[in-house]
């Protein structure tokens, strides 16, 4: 049987879909991915594998870089002018993972094309292009989400349970370490855009909120004028603090963060294999009345809890098909793109300048 097409309005899909999906085999989103670099490939092979969602079109300006896909996904067409994917009025939504300064004006074009769009991380280069696609999509009635792929990290979400059921109390601070060796980015991006939206996107998520105050210094040790270490500090508002590390210039791999609350204490390392959380029953306490004025400390048990098995980068794919299929706002939605560039946009601001807060 052909696969139904999505209706230019998802809202004209809302009455047909307050349904289980899973009964409708036939309902399919077209989809188109621009770009097929490092990341690229994996939107296509997950894609591929969600249920009402059909890659139609993969463009990409090297063909070398299209011929490997070819062979694999015999029934997608492959161009190198991605134009071709916004002209087809048979391709539903637009998935973008180019290059950061390219983001903007593909989505725009893809969304003045009457497409629903999946940016990769960060949703664009500075904070007014990100204004812009966001007032543009809310306009056009059209999905516009953003790929924090670690926000569909069950980890993470596990956390942002924690947080919620006020398990480890006032979150007194959030420590972030994303270091190893390379990779530079080819594009003259710097490692605070490079890899600092995964932990500002996850700590925002967290947290509920945006700092009021970012400040950061860096350097570029190896190539002139592209830092390629960055050290960024948040105040956010009700008295946190948040501290990340960022760097392609470091002899091993790390990726963990830390969260000191009132009542526990949290540490959350991406690559350990079973026990990625530790929930830490730690913490000090100081009563001013106590005639000694001596600080007490509680260090109690270490519990891991289990975490579901499931690939982000799939939830985030199959999150966006949903939303379109159901009119539903994505989680990581324009907005939440928004704040996140906002943040990065005064980290890098404040390391130009010495490390100077920017006050948000
Ligand atoms: N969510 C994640 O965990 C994650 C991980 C890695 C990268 N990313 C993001 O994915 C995006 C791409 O990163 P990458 O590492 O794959 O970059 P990359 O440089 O390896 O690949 C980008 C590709 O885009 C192509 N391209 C550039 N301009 C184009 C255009 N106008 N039309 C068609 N193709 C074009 C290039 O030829 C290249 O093949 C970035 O936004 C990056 O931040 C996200």
């Amino acid at each position: 049987m052909p696969a139904k097409r999505v209706k230019s309005s998802a809202k004209a899909w809302r009455s047909k879909f307050d349904v289980d999906l899973g009964e409708e085999p036939s309902v399919c989103v077209r989809v188109g991915i621009i770009g097929c670099g490092y990341w690229g490939p994996n939107l296509i092979r997950n894609f591929h594998e969600v249920a009402h969602a059909k890659v139609v079109a993969v463009a990409d300006l090297s063909a070398h870089r299209l011929k490997p896909l070819k062979r694999k996904f015999p029934g997608t067409k492959f161009t190198v002018d991605y134009r071709e994917l916004l002209k087809d009025p048979t391709i539903d939504a637009i998935v973008i993972v180019t290059p950061i300064s390219s983001h903007y004006t593909i989505a725009k074009a893809a969304l003045e094309s009457g497409k629903h769009v999946l940016v990769e991380k960060p949703l664009t280069a500075t904070v007014n292009e990100a204004e812009r696609l966001v007032s543009l999509a809310k306009r056009l009635k059209k999905i516009l989400m953003v790929g924090h792929t670690f926000e569909y990290h069950p980890a993470v979400s596990k956390i942002a349970d924690l947080l919620q059921a006020n398990e480890i109390g006032h979150v007194h601070y959030i420590d972030s370490t994303r270091v190893n060796l390379g990779l530079h980015q080819s594009d003259g991006i710097n490692v605070i855009w490079d890899l600092a939206p995964h932990d500002i996107s996850i700590i925002l998520h967290w947290l509920g909120k945006a700092p009021q105050k970012v400040s950061a210094s860096g350097r570029s040790f190896i190539k002139s004028g592209i830092e390629d270490v960055a050290f960024i500090h948040m105040e956010f508002p009700g008295n946190t603090l948040a501290h990340l590390h960022v760097s392609w210039l470091a002899p091993a791999k790390i990726r963990r963060m830390t969260l000191v609350g009132s009542k526990k204490m949290i540490i959350y390392d991406d690559l350990e294999s079973v026990e990625k959380i530790k929930i830490a029953d730690q913490g000090a306490h100081f009563n001013p009345a106590d005639q000694d004025l001596r600080i007490s400390y509680r260090i109690g048990d270490i519990v891991s809890p289990r975490i579901q098995v499931a690939e982000p980068l799939f939830q985030e794919c199959s999150h966006f098909i949903e939303c379109i299929l159901t009119a539903k706002t994505p989680k990581t939605d324009g907005v939440v793109g928004l704040q996140v560039v906002r943040v990065l946009e005064a980290a890098d601001k404040s390391m130009k300048k010495g490390g100077r807060p920017v006050l948000l």
